[in-house]
């Protein structure tokens, strides 16, 4: 395997974060973690451990989803929040540690078992990743057609249903390339959620949208978990929307989780690494690399 290039997490000179700061935000998380039944964790992740070659990605996760709450994940670029949302769907096996959807072994099952619990899971991918050679509704039709015996006209009224959830009516037989790249992801979140599943993974559900129509996706997730009590995991590097939508924020720096627990404690986090991520503030080392860079070159 290729090695990839290291992630920026492991190039910052920030102290490593030995110990989570956040006394109220971490009292959340061990009383929610070893006080609350494991019944009511629809997903939970133990000691999970991802390399690639000799690149440590995540190095020791253990997290439970509460069941009807969302959980927003963030972090800096590289750090393993999207290898973390694939090993939750079986797209990608841990080297170590566990994954449970429900009571099952997510990590353990068969290709052809994780199709009965990708069922139950939609999942958004950060690329959208539709059909380019089918048109909108047969790419939201797809795991209709896949999952359920639903009539031909069943299936297109439900497309037209989660058509208009996103804002979307209307454009059903437009192929991929000739949507914007926030329709695109807009289709692909309609897709997630047309097989109505428990839980909805959604790897960077506004990136790429205007303001307004981030605000549409946010009160989508809202309205999911509100109306038909959804699990939603959002991994986000849009604060204002973590934010809006958060019953609980989890930040992973360097593979590691360095602060979980409610937004509010989240917010008032002392934790350097945490602050310098909500206010979106360079490191010195990287201010120093720039102005470095901007030096008149010597003759
Ligand atoms: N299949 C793979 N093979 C090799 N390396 C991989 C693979 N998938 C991910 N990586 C590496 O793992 C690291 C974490 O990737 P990941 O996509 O999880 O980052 P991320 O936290 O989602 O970042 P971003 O916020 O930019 O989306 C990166 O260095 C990436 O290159
Ligand atoms: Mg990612």
């Amino acid at each position: 395997m290729t090695q990839p290039p290291p992630s920026s997490a492991a190039q910052t000179t920030v102290p490593q974060p030995h110990a989570v700061e956040l006394s109220s935000v971490t009292a959340n998380k061990t009383d929610a973690d070893s006080t609350q039944a494991k019944g009511s964790q629809i997903i939970r992740l133990v000691d999970l451990h991802v390399s690639f070659g000799t690149q440590r990605v995540l190095r020791g996760i253990t997290l439970g989803l509460q069941r009807g709450q969302t959980t927003v994940i963030v972090g800096p670029s590289g750090t393993g929040k999207s290898v973390l949302l694939k090993c939750i769907v079986g797209l990608l096996k841990p080297n170590r540690g566990e994954v449970y959807f429900e009571d099952q072994r997510v990590d353990r099952l068969t290709e052809l078992q994780l199709v009965q619990v990708r069922k139950r899971m939609g999942f958004l991918f950060q690329t959208g990743a539709l059909f380019d050679s089918m048109n909108v509704a047969d790419n939201i039709c797809f795991p209709l057609k896949q999952h359920t015996d639903m009539s031909r006209q069943e299936r297109r009224h439900r497309c037209d249903t989660v058509l208009r959830l996103v804002g979307l009516g209307g454009i059903e037989s437009k192929m991929p390339m000739d949507l914007s790249g926030g329709q695109k992801k807009r289709v692909a979140l309609a897709r997630a959620v047309v097989l109505e599943p428990q839980v909805v993974l959604y790897d960077e559900p506004t990136t790429g949208l205007d303001p307004i129509r981030s605000d549409v996706i946010n009160e989508l997730i809202i309205a999911l978990r509100d109306q038909l009590g959804i699990t939603s995991l959002v991994v986000t590097h849009d604060m204002n929307s973590a934010d809006k939508i958060a019953d609980r924020i989890v930040m992973i720096y360097d593979g590691t989780v360095i602060a979980d627990g409610k937004p509010t404690a989240f917010y008032r986090s002392e934790n350097e690494l945490v602050q310098r991520f909500i206010h979106g503030r360079a490191d010195q080392e990287d201010l120093d690399r720039i102005r470095e860079g901007f030096e008149p070159v010597k003759p």
